[in-house]
């Protein structure tokens, strides 16, 4: 295995990192954009599963729900490594540490692979071979409050100055990744024309039981109702919190700074109410319901 190296980190400093560049119109970190040649030639293999979302929409417990999954149940064997060196970040490129492609390409199939890449981005090769993907979608304000709070984590991101700067620069689209728009209704939009699950965090949250079901199903695989159960418990927002292999507490604070805030932070759906003003939900809803008119997809809406 070639393990993402940490300690490499250290000798970076992050702050060079914070540089955003379009690629095909989506902003991206410069470091992927410069090296996008990479992931755009990367060799998928049919048994592969990606994991893919806009950030902050629960990819990491969906990461960890699936190495459950491929491990049996097993938390030992899913505690053999942090998150990032069990499930890949196919785009992620941090100099000094292997990049997700060269990760990928020795890892042992069946891989798991995580990605934020918008689906028009997608590497040909994962749809040439058929590979299957989860997506995970999260309604926008809770992203944002959750990306502004990760903005302030990590030193490599651009600082995101105060909550009104930073979601007008989101629903714009200015930020890494671009729209979240664009995002979720790409992926919506071929969920069909591919081999894509595609759920919803606030689905996850109301009964983890049930989307879970839906995960092995897709993976074509069986499972004792109580190992379902072990990986529901394995995997709610408390455990995860306290699991060193999730909660990224293994990356240096330089790089990412939890001592204001957890990486594991909240994990509740609803929690832009306690950060957005009446003004900022305004401005939010106008704009929302303007980028989603003539959209099939929907969000709860009570939350
Ligand atoms: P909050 O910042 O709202 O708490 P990602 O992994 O895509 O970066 O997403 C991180 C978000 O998912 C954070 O949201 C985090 O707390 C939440 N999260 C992570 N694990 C979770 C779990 N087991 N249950 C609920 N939420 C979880």
């Amino acid at each position: 295995m070639l393990r993402f190296d940490t300690d490499k980190m250290k000798d970076l400093d992050p702050t060079s990192l914070q540089h955003l560049a379009p690629l095909h119109g989506v902003l991206m970190g410069k470091e992927i954009v410069e090296n996008w040649k990479e992931v755009e030639q990367f060799q998928a293999r049919p048994d592969d599963v990606y994991i893919s979302t806009y950030p902050k929409a629960g990819t990491t417990w969906m990461s960890e729900i699936v190495d459950m999954i491929f491990c049996e149940g097993d938390q030992e064997k899913c505690r053999r490594e942090a998150i990032y060196n069990r499930v890949p970040y196919l785009e992620l490129r941090i100099p000094g540490s292997p990049s997700g492609v060269e990760q990928l390409q020795v890892a042992p199939s069946p891989r798991l692979v995580k990605t934020h890449l918008p689906i028009h981005l997608m590497p040909e090769s994962i749809w040439d071979k058929n590979c299957k993907v989860i997506y995970v979608a999260r309604n926008a304000k809770d992203v944002a409050v959750s990306y502004f709070f990760f903005h302030n984590m990590v030193k490599a991101l651009p600082d995101p100055g105060p909550l009104d700067h930073f979601l007008n620069n989101y629903n714009k689209g200015n930020v890494s990744y671009g729209s979240w728009y664009d995002h979720v209704n790409g992926w919506w939009e071929k969920r069909q024309e591919y081999r894509i699950l595609y759920l919803f965090y606030e689905d996850l949250k109301e009964n983890p039981k049930r989307e879970i079901l839906k995960v092995l199903h897709f993976l074509e695989k069986e499972m004792s109702d109580s190992l379902v159960d072990k990986i529901v418990q394995h995997t709610s927002f408390q455990e995860m919190k306290n699991n060193e292999m999730v909660n990224y507490k293994t990356i240096p604070n330089e790089f990412l700074d939890q001592s204001e805030t957890s990486f594991m932070r909240k994990g509740i759906a609803g929690d832009w109410k306690n950060h957005f003003t009446v003004a900022q939900n305004e401005i939010f809803d106008e704009e929302y319901n303007r980028q989603m008119a003539g959209k099939n997809l929907h969000f709860r809406t009570e939350i």
